[in-house]
Formats: C-alpha cells, structure tokens, sequence
C-alpha cells in the first residue's frame, strides 16, 4: 500500500461527496471526531435563523408557530433512524451523564425486588460515578465485570441483578461488545439492560430495536457532530414506556404540563423521561446536523469505518511498531469500534507534536494516543498522512520537546 493507492480508495470511496457536508479547517487532518465530531454546513445557518426570526423577532410565540415545545421529540425521531429506534423510542436534553442517571434509576424501579447494578471498572468514569451514586442513593450495591478478564458475562450475573448498565464501545481502545449477545444473556437473567452508545452511534450500524435493549443513553457531540455540550439522547423499549419511573419529574415530562397540576402524572410514552426546559438552541444545532446523514446508509459507514481502521492497523504496523510502539487496535470487526489507539511512553508528547504538524487526535492517561476515524469525512489518505507524521515526529524527537510535553487542562 502506497500513498498513490489511499488515493484511489478516496476516488472509490461511496461516502466521498458527505466530507462537502462539513467545515473542515485547512491542511488539518482531524482524527479526533470521536471527542468532539467537525462543524456540519447547515448548522451556522438553523442557528442564526433560530436566533435572528424565531427568537429575536416572534419571542414567545415561537413555542407554537416554530414547534419549540416537540422541536425535542421531532428531532429525536430524526436522529432514532440513524441508531436503529422506532421514531417514538428516543428522548432528548441534558447531558449523557444526566440520562445515566434518570435511566439507570428507572431501570433500577423495574426490578425492585433486586438489589446489584453491575457495570465495568473501564468504563467511561462517568458511567461508573453515576452508577456508584446512583447504588448509594437506593441501597443497592455495584458488582464489576471486568470483561477483559472474564468475558463471559454470565459470570456475574444472578437472581440479584436489577440492571447491567455498559458501554458499547471502550473510550479508550474501541474494543466493542457484541451488545445483542451481551442483552440476550442479560434477559435470561431477568435484568434490565442500559447501553450507553456514546462512542457507537453515528459511526457503527447500530441496531437499538434489534438488540432488544431495555434502555440506551447516547451523546451528539463526537459521531454525530451536533456541538460542544450537545444534548444527549434516551432510548426506551416500547415495551417500558408505560410504566417507566424517572426521578426527575419535572414539567416537560408531565402528561399534561400546561394543566399546571400540584401532582405529577408521567407522559404516556417516551416523553417521560424529559425533565425540565431542554436547550432548544443546541437542540436545533442535532436536528441540522443529522442532515449530514441524508442519504447515508448506515452500513456504508460501518463498512468505510472498518476499512479505515483496518488501514490504520496496517499502516501502524508497518511504521510504528519497529519503532517501539504498540497498537491498540481490536483485530475482529465485530469487536472494533471506529477508533485507533497507540501506545508509547511519551504519548502526550507524541499527540502535542502532531497537533502541531495539523494531525489532531487526544491523550488519554497514561500512554495512550487516541485518533477517531470518522467515515463522512476522514479519507483513506488522511490515515496515510497521518502516519507518515507520526513516523517524523519519533524520528525527529518531537515527542520529548519541552514544548510539547507542558500540560494543558484538556488533554
Ligand atoms: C462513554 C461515555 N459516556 C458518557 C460520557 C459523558 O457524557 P456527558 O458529558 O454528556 O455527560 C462520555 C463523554 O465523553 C463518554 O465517552
């Protein structure tokens, strides 16, 4: 494989007219999509719009003559098709950690004649404070499964498990379960099952339906490239919406808010689980980011996915392992996610110097290089490029320079 034939992969590439669909800076190659996914033309636009006529010159009437008050539920229905939900499934506001928590406590009430959340000790931290919080909070306890050691989740389950909340994808490496496997032998245990699809929707074909999850919490700020501080999004099985019993029982999710009742009655459906007001600014910045998978078929991007990440794996191999350092990379399909990992000592070092040279990834404690792939608009001959980068950084030292090894507070 040589520059020349990443070229002709961009040229037969069926995704290749989505990259038009993002503002993308000059000479900068952006691998970092799975933190924070690139601006969608459209976006600038909706906002502006939303600002200058619907905010700035109808106020209030906007809540009935622009759909502010199912602007939340109209989105959500749009952005449910690209994570394999009926349009009726999936909520959206607050962030994901908040989600977490309105889910995992609902998930919890369905089961209250047991008393074990069980989650993984490497997931995102988040997930395991809200779970820890959220134990402490209903007098249950949190079992681990270390699924890297004992990968039969079978293991740790029994007649006590309420829910097993997971992430989908490893934050860190892109290791990725088999999430129908995992929900099915979960069922069989009477739990409940919560997926957390932060680092998977809007670049895996996920199938929420398919795997007939319980419950699911995602953001739209990395894949689906909604924004800085982008509202996250709840699934809920239809088979929930009816009984399901959120702690945060505010207004929006009353069944009739402008009754103005003293007491709470849920919203039938999905509905439920929003609380109070939801940003709709941000809101509005999903619903036209979601634009920029119109006529994208979700299997096209798991397969452009995997053959990045597979010319990644053999790129790597071939100019960073002789040089000492180790990819991080799962080798099965059905267990990779949509990002690469290295790792070396001196890996903040190494991502600072190529931040430089315009190749953006992150750090993650304690050596690892992280570098998102992002299939509407990350070429083969980024991933070339890339690494031909990270070959002159180690063989020019940039790594251990000063300058690019000071801290700053996002890593
Ligand atoms: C897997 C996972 N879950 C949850 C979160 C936290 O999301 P939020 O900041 O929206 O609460 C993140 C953030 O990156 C994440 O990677």
């Amino acid at each position: 494989m040589d520059r020349a034939d990443a070229v002709q992969l961009d040229d037969r590439d069926p995704l290749r007219h989505v990259r038009q669909r993002f503002v993308l800076p000059d000479g900068m190659i952006y691998l970092d999509g799975n933190s924070l996914g690139s601006l969608p033309h459209g976006v600038r636009e909706r906002l502006e719009s939303m600002v200058d006529v619907e905010w700035g010159h109808d106020l209030i009437a906007s809540w009935n003559t622009h759909g502010w008050w199912d602007l939340p539920a109209t989105t959500s229905a749009k952005l449910a098709g690209l994570v394999g939900a009926g349009p009726d499934t999936v909520s959206m506001g607050d962030s994901t950690s908040v989600q977490l928590f309105k889910l995992l406590v609902a998930a919890a009430r369905l089961r209250p004649e047991r008393s074990v959340i069980v989650t993984e000790p490497g997931s995102f931290p988040t997930n395991s404070y809200i779970a820890s919080s959220v134990a402490q909070l209903l007098g249950l306890t949190v079992r681990w499964w270390d699924a890297e050691h004992s990968p039969d989740i079978r293991t740790v389950l029994d007649d006590d498990v309420a829910v097993v909340a997971l992430c989908h994808v490893d934050y860190r490496t892109g290791w990725m379960h088999d999430a129908a496997q995992v929900t099915a032998a979960i069922h069989d245990a009477g739990a409940i099952t919560l997926w957390d699809v932060c680092h998977s929707a809007g670049a895996v074909d996920i199938d929420l339906s398919g795997w007939d999850t319980d419950l699911a919490v995602g953001c739209t700020y990395k894949y689906l490239n909604a924004g800085p501080g982008s509202p996250a999004f709840a699934y809920v099985h239809p088979r929930w919406h009816d009984v399901l019993d959120q702690p945060i029982t505010g207004w929006h999710g009353h069944a009739d808010p402008f009754a103005l009742e003293r007491d709470y009655r849920p919203a039938p459906g999905v509905r439920r689980v929003e609380a109070g007001a939801v940003p709709l600014l941000a809101v509005a910045a999903v619903e036209a980011a979601v634009d920029a998978f119109d006529g994208v078929a979700m299997a096209d991007v798991r397969a452009k996915s995997l053959a990045l990440t597979d010319l990644f794996i053999d790129r790597a191999s071939a100019r960073l392992e002789p040089r000492g350092v180790s990819i991080e990379v799962p080798r099965e399909h059905r267990h990779r996610g949509s990002q690469g990992c290295l790792r070396l000592p001196d890996a903040y070092g190494f991502v600072q110097a190529l931040i430089r040279r315009g190749v953006v990834g992150d750090f993650r404690e304690p050596d690892r290089a992280r570098f998102g792939f992002v299939p509407l608009y990350t070429r083969y001959v980024d991933v070339f490029d890339a690494v031909e980068h990270m070959v002159a950084v180690l063989d020019e030292g940039e790594h251990v320079r000063p300058e690019n090894t000071a801290r700053a507070v996002v890593t």
